[in-house]
C-alpha cells in the first residue's frame, strides 16, 4: 500500500480522543465542525463505523435550536483560546456559540453510501440532525430569505483571517471585556498566524454574541459584522443537495420539497452574485450593503454546486489558472501579489488540501476534468514531499501552521 496513505490513517488514529478527531494535537485539542466532516469522509473510505461516530459525537453539540457548533469541548484543554469560560454558551456539552461551514450533509451522503443498505437506521438521527442544521441556517442567518446565508463572525467561514474580511472587520472594534490570552502562537510561528489585532476583533464579536444570550434574533440585530457569504453558501447548496438526495433515499417527500425549495432559491441567489468583470462571484458586506471584492478562493467554490454556463465556467478556470502561474503549489486562498497577500499567513494566500479537494469536484462537475487532474496532482505531490501539515505555502510549497493535520490526510485518501 501507499507509505503515505498507511501514515495519513496514523494521523488519524493519532488525533482519535474518543470517537472524535481533533484537527491536530494541541493547536486544536476539541473537536471542530467541519474538520470532522472532512475526516468523516477520509474514515468513510475505509471504516464506515467509525465515519459514523465521528458525525454522531460532533452532534452531541447540536443546540435545540439546529444550530450545529464550529466547536464541541468534549473534555477540558488548556493548550486553546477562547475555551468554554469565554463562550458561556450554557450547552449540556460546553461548545462555542458559532458555526462553520456546512459540510456535514456532503459527508454523510458519501459515508452512508459507502455503508451500504442495512446503514438506513444508523443515518436516520444523522439526517434529522442535518435537516435541523440547514432549516437553522435559513432561518438564522437568512431572515430576509435572500437566499444567501450570512456569517456574524469570521471564524464561522473556516477562513478566519481573509482579506474578505479587511473591510468589515475594520468596523469591529479592538478592545474586548475579556482579555485575549493567545496560545496558538506557542504552538505555531506566530508570522503564520492572524495578528493581535484580528484576534480583539475576533473576541469583541465573542464578548458581543454572549451578552445577546446567544440568541439569533438578537445577534442579528446586534452584530458589527455580518457578510452574506458565497463560500459559506455555496457549500450550504451542496450539501442541500446531497440532503435532498437522502431525503428521497428515506421516502420523506415532504422533508425533500422542502429542501428543494431551499436549493432553488439560494442557486438563484448565486447567480446574481456572479461579477464578469472580475471573473469571480462575490459576498455581500450586509453592514456596507457593498460587494465584497477581496480576490479569494471563496469567489470560485460556486463550482461545486452549481451547474454553470459554459462561459461562466470557463472564466472561472481561465482566472484561476492566471492565478496559480507559476506557483509550486495551487490554488492560492488570495491572489498572489495583491495588497494583502502573504503566501505564509493562515488564510491570505497559503494553498489548504481541503479548499483544492472542493474545487477539484467544482471542475469535474463543470465539465473541467484537465483543471482537476492538474489540481489533484500538485495537492498530492505537494503532501508526499512535506507531510500532512496543515496548508502549503503556494510559492515554496513549505508545509506550514499545524502539522500532523487531520482533515489533510482525509485529502490526501481522497485525492491519491
Ligand atoms: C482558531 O482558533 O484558529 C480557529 O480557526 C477558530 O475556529
Amino acid at each position: 500500500m501507499n507509505v503515505h496513505i498507511t501514515e495519513a490513517k496514523r494521523i488519524l488514529v493519532a488525533n482519535d480522543r474518543g470517537g472524535y478527531t481533533v484537527p491536530t494535537d494541541r493547536l486544536y485539542p476539541f473537536q471542530w465542525n467541519w474538520d470532522s466532516a472532512f475526516v468523516a469522509m477520509g474514515f468513510a473510505l475505509y471504516d464506515t463505523d467509525r465515519a459514523y461516530r465521528e458525525l454522531e459525537r460532533l452532534i452531541e453539540g447540536q443546540w435545540a435550536d439546529g444550530m450545529i457548533p464550529h466547536i464541541v469541548f468534549h473534555q477540558p484543554s488548556d493548550t486553546y483560546f477562547p475555551g468554554p469560560n469565554v463562550w458561556r454558551t450554557r450547552h449540556t456539552i460546553p461548545t462555542s456559540g458559532i458555526t462553520q461551514p456546512p459540510v456535514f450533509a456532503i459527508a454523510l451522503r458519501k459515508v452512508f453510501e459507502a455503508a451500504g443498505s442495512g446503514a438506513e437506521a444508523r443515518t436516520l438521527p444523522l439526517y434529522e440532525a442535518a435537516l435541523k442544521w440547514h432549516r437553522w441556517w435559513y432561518s438564522a442567518r437568512d431572515p430576509e430569505g435572500t437566499g444567501l446565508v450570512a456569517l456574524l463572525h469570521p471564524w464561522e467561514s473556516g477562513s478566519d483571517n481573509s482579506p474578505a474580511w479587511d473591510i468589515a472587520l475594520a468596523r469591529v472594534p479592538t478592545t474586548t471585556d475579556t482579555p485575549v490570552v493567545r496560545k496558538d502562537t506557542g504552538h505555531v510561528n506566530a508570522s503564520m498566524r492572524p495578528r493581535d489585532e484580528d484576534y480583539n476583533r475576533f473576541i469583541h464579536l465573542v464578548d458581543t454574541y454572549a451578552a445577546c444570550g446567544w440568541d439569533p434574533a438578537m445577534q442579528w440585530g446586534k452584530a458589527p459584522f455580518k457578510v452574506a457569504e458565497i463560500q459559506t453558501t455555496a457549500i450550504l447548496l451542496k450539501a442541500g443537495e446531497d440532503l435532498e438526495h437522502l431525503a428521497r433515499e428515506f421516502g420523506r417527500t415532504e422533508d425533500a420539497a422542502e429542501i428543494a425549495a431551499f436549493n432553488d432559491l439560494t442557486r438563484k441567489a448565486i447567480l446574481a452574485q456572479w461579477r464578469p468583470a472580475l471573473s469571480r462571484f462575490v459576498s455581500r458586506d450586509l453592514i456596507s450593503g457593498e460587494d465584497v471584492e477581496a480576490a479569494t478562493q471563496a469567489g470560485f467554490i460556486p463550482l461545486l454546486s452549481l451547474d454553470l454556463e459554459k462561459n461562466i465556467a470557463d472564466a472561472l478556470v481561465d482566472e484561476m489558472k492566471a492565478w496559480s502561474k507559476g506557483l509550486k503549489v495551487a490554488f492560492p486562498t488570495t491572489k498572489p501579489g495583491i495588497a494583502g497577500w502573504e503566501p505564509k499567513r493562515y488564510w491570505r494566500g497559503p494553498a489548504w488540501a481541503i479548499i483544492n479537494w472542493l474545487l477539484i469536484d467544482g471542475f469535474k462537475r463543470n465539465g473541467h476534468p484537465e483543471a482537476a487532474e492538474e489540481l489533484r496532482r500538485s495537492t498530492v505531490a505537494a503532501i508526499e514531499a512535506e507531510g500532512f501539515a496543515e496548508y502549503f505555502d503556494p510559492v515554496t510549497g513549505e508545509g506550514c501552521g499545524g502539522l500532523g493535520f487531520s482533515w489533510t490526510a482525509a485529502a490526501y485518501m481522497w485525492l491519491a
